[in-house]
């Protein structure tokens, strides 16, 4: 029995906390808190490791190191300057800091400004190295090689509580590596594998289809579900031809990870797993071509899925069409029809009702000809929602980026 002595943070988008907990649960994590943007597990390595690697929900996986209460910036500076920085990073790599608040500090405080509190760490890092190695490591904005998050916490007075954490990943783990052209308003991946997962599409039984397809996010998220494929596989793949270079994760040059033999061997070990399950995968996708379909009206956009779909592996089994979502018919087999229709976030005059009269016309279509089907719109604007005319059996509420969004959910009889 492997015991929790470590607290991570999983970050993700906003309204897909508890599928996310889910998600860590099944990986061994004991969830500890869930808040908004994120839940907080307790695990051993691996398992942190695991999220990382595994997770479609989470945006970052975060290790807590040190906690310590401030009254004003310079107790922040000292507090930073006990800490072992030698122990979390080496001389020779580059180093970020973000500095995000937890709540409001108070009026008028210094801590309300992010970019002075990164400072403060950034010179306390900086004395560190400079007083016990005589050097200074250097920042590096884009591409760091260690990137530490500080979390300020407010609470009902002072002092604040100021905890540092390892951002395990560097880039965000939404980013899977097949995104290389977009269209408008593309959904991020993570946020397209919730959607399905809050549809509960199962792959055994359902077809899926994507009326409006856009770069194919959710045709390309719910092919990698339905074969097992982990959402890391391209970044997999990458270190493994690649592996001189320390990336794509910025845990490759932690001591975390570098320093602990057991957890370099399951590191390993989870490579080699995922390489083979992703060619299991796409054999298994192979027997079911025609089951998955992206469709598009605009051919830009089908240009665009078509790449993403190349650089995913994926354009052999995915099939593209080009027709007017309302007059897409379902598969044979029970079909869960996906869309995510444009916001119209800028409308021109007459736009409005343009947009009116295409939500309403997927509500006629769907209501005359997808009977034993399921629906699923996904949609920024809660107002065309309303245009679509049908019951929904449940809506549930998300952010994409900071739009909140809404996916309603029909159950087509
Ligand atoms: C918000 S974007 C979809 C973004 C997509 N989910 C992605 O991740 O890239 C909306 C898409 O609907 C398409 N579209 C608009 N009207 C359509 C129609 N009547 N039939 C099919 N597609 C349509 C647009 O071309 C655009 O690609």
């Amino acid at each position: 029995m492997k015991k929790y002595n470590y607290e991570y943070f999983a970050s993700s988008p906003s309204g897909l906390e508890e599928l996310l907990a889910k998600e860590l649960a099944d990986l061994g994590a004991k969830t500890t808190v869930v808040v908004r943007g994120g839940v907080q597990f307790e695990g051993s390595h691996d398992v942190a490791l695991k999220a990382i690697l595994f997770s479609r929900i989470a945006s970052r996986v975060f290790k807590f190191l040190y906690q310590y209460e401030v009254n004003n910036e310079q107790d922040y500076y000292l507090g930073a300057t006990e800490i072992k920085w030698k122990s979390l990073m080496d001389l020779e790599h580059t180093f970020r800091i973000t500095t995000i608040f937890g709540d409001l500090p108070f009026e008028r405080d210094e801590f309300r400004n992010s970019q002075f509190a990164n400072l403060k760490l950034k010179d306390a890092i900086v004395d560190y190295f400079r007083h016990h190695e005589g050097v200074r490591p250097s920042v590096e904005k884009d591409s760091p090689d260690v990137s530490f998050l500080a979390r300020i916490d407010r609470g009902d007075e002072k002092p604040y509580k100021a905890t540092i954490m390892y951002d395990l990943c560097g880039d965000p783990l939404n980013q899977r590596g097949y995104r290389v052209s977009k269209t408008e308003a593309p959904v991020k991946e993570n946020v397209a594998a919730g959607i399905i997962k809050l549809v509960k599409w199962d792959p055994e039984n359902e077809d899926f289809i994507d009326g409006m397809c856009g770069s194919g996010t959710f045709v390309i998220e719910a092919a990698l579900m339905a074969a097992g494929i982990a959402p890391s596989y391209l970044r997999v793949e990458w270190h493994l031809k690649n592996p001189a270079q320390n990336k794509p994760w910025t845990f490759l040059n932690y001591q975390w990870l570098t320093k602990d033999q057991e957890l370099l061997k399951e590191f390993k070990d989870l490579l080699k797993e995922i390489s083979e399950s992703t060619a299991k995968g796409l054999e298994k996708l192979a027997g079911m071509k025609g089951r998955i379909v992206g469709n598009d009206l605009s051919e830009m956009s089908l240009i665009s899925a078509r790449e993403n779909l190349r650089e995913a592996k994926l354009d052999k089994v995915i099939g593209l069409t080009q027709v007017d979502a309302r007059v897409l018919n379902p598969n044979q087999n029970k079909t869960l029809f996906i869309c995510n229709p444009p916001y119209g976030e800028r409308l021109e005059h007459g736009e409005e009702e343009k947009l009116k009269a295409l939500y309403k016309g997927l509500g006629d279509h769907w209501k005359h000809n997808f009977k034993g089907h399921r629906a699923a719109l996904f949609t920024g604007n809660l107002q065309m929602l309303k245009s679509v005319g049908l019951k929904s059996s449940k809506k549930h509420m998300l952010y994409n980026g900071d739009i909140d969004c809404r996916v309603a959910e029909y159950n087509l009889y």
